[in-house]
């Protein structure tokens, strides 16, 4: 049986990851690395926490001594690396954070890995999940592919960035069997409501501002997360050693106007007047160093692997208003406690 290590799989990406994984490959085991922080929640994997090819195993990443008894104790094939502080507004404000996690905690996986394979890296594949961010910003036209320079510009991109080339320095230093996939903006069931998508549905749904940073103006290339899941699979069994792979939903959209199309989904699940919940659209301070573009050409993934986005926005956004108005003890457990502060913190003196 082959033993999988996912880090970050109480997330937003990592759980959609960790299900199809449990579900697709009875044959594997896989292990859930993750310390739970205020993004991680193991209610977004009951449906298969008691599955006999799932263990959840509490750990931070920052911790080097306990990622090597894991490896040691479990014996890892392999590792799908999703564990990070993953928000670029909290980067903003505590960027040590991000520095700790994504750059210290990715290099102590890799140093475990190294470690624990050496000698016998046949068959070992160390899988590290980052973001479209660390190519920077792009204007009106083109498109980030796999060669484009990395230009970070936000201490979260700057910090994934780094863990990026450090990846890349274990396989050429090293010879650790990596592969690295860049994603565009995700979107779907089970996201913390920092994030734009859920942030601006619970506020809808609550009647309070929808706060849009700037104009509106910027553009993210949004993809529903079970295709990041989707790719993640084909890129761990396929990709090839050392290969980078973007990953996007072509499928670029302004913040006003993606807003705009989730307040007519609104208005029709919650059997508002029409135009009712764009009224609650409120221009505030832009965020800082703001990326004003993020395009994704994934090409090279959809020719050598065969992936294609399953799922078209239009149906994308109404699935996930849906699992929103139907989830509200989900959202009602996150709402209370810290992030209440962060909200207040983030938009009330903003
Ligand atoms: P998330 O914030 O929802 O989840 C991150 C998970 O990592 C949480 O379960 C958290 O508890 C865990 N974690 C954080 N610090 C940890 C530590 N020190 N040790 C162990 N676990 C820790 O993030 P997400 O949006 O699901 O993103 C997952 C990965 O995908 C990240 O690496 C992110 O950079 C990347 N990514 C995200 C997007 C996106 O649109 N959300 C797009 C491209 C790439
Ligand atoms: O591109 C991939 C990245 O997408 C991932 O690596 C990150 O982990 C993920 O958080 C996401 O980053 P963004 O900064 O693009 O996502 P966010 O949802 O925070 O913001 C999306 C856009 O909406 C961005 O242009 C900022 C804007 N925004 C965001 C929030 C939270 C607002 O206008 N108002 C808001 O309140």
């Amino acid at each position: 049986m082959k033993k999988i290590l996912i880090t970050g799989g109480a997330g937003f990406i990592g759980s959609h990851v960790v299900r199809l994984f449990v579900n697709t490959y009875p044959e594997y085991h896989i292990y859930n690395l993750d310390a739970l922080t205020y993004a991680g929640n193991l209610e977004n994997l009951k449906d298969i926490e008691t599955k006999s090819n799932y263990t959840f195993l509490k750990g931070d990443i920052t911790d080097a001594d306990l990622m090597n008894q894991f490896f040691a104790e479990y014996q890892f094939d392999g590792v799908i690396h999703l564990a990070a502080e993953s928000h670029v507004d909290r980067s903003i404000s505590d960027p040590l954070a991000f520095i700790k996690t994504n750059i210290m905690g990715t290099v102590n996986l890799l140093n475990a890995a190294k470690d624990a394979w050496k000698g016998q890296m046949e068959g070992k594949r160390f899988y590290h999940i980052s973001t479209d961010e660390v190519y920077g910003s792009l204007g009106k036209e083109g498109l980030f592919t796999e060669t484009t320079a990395y230009d970070p510009r936000s201490p979260y991109s700057s910090s994934k960035a780094s863990s990026d080339h450090l990846v890349r320095a274990y396989y050429h230093t090293y010879g650790l069997p990596v592969v690295i996939s860049n994603c565009s903006n995700n979107y779907g069931p089970n996201q913390f409501p920092e994030k734009l998508i859920p942030l601006s549905i619970n506020n809808i749904k609550n009647k309070k501002p929808i706060p849009i940073y700037g104009k509106g103006e910027n553009i993210r290339d949004w993809l529903f997360v079970i295709d990041h899941a989707r790719a993640i699979d084909v890129i761990y069994h396929q990709g090839g050693l050392g290969e980078t792979y973007n990953i996007g939903g072509i499928n670029e959209w302004t913040n006003i106007d993606l807003i705009h199309k989730l307040c007519e989904v609104m208005d029709d699940k919650l059997g508002r007047e029409k135009g009712e919940s764009a009224k609650l659209i409120t221009f505030v301070k832009d965020r800082a160093g703001h990326d004003m573009r993020y395009a994704i050409d994934s090409s090279k993934l959809m020719k050598e692997l065969g992936w294609e986005p399953s799922l078209q926005f239009e149906e994308g956004i109404v699935k996930t208003v849906e699992w929103y108005l139907d989830n509200e003890e989900w959202l009602n457990n996150i709402l209370s406690g810290d992030y209440e502060k962060y909200y207040q913190d983030q938009y009330e003196k903003r």
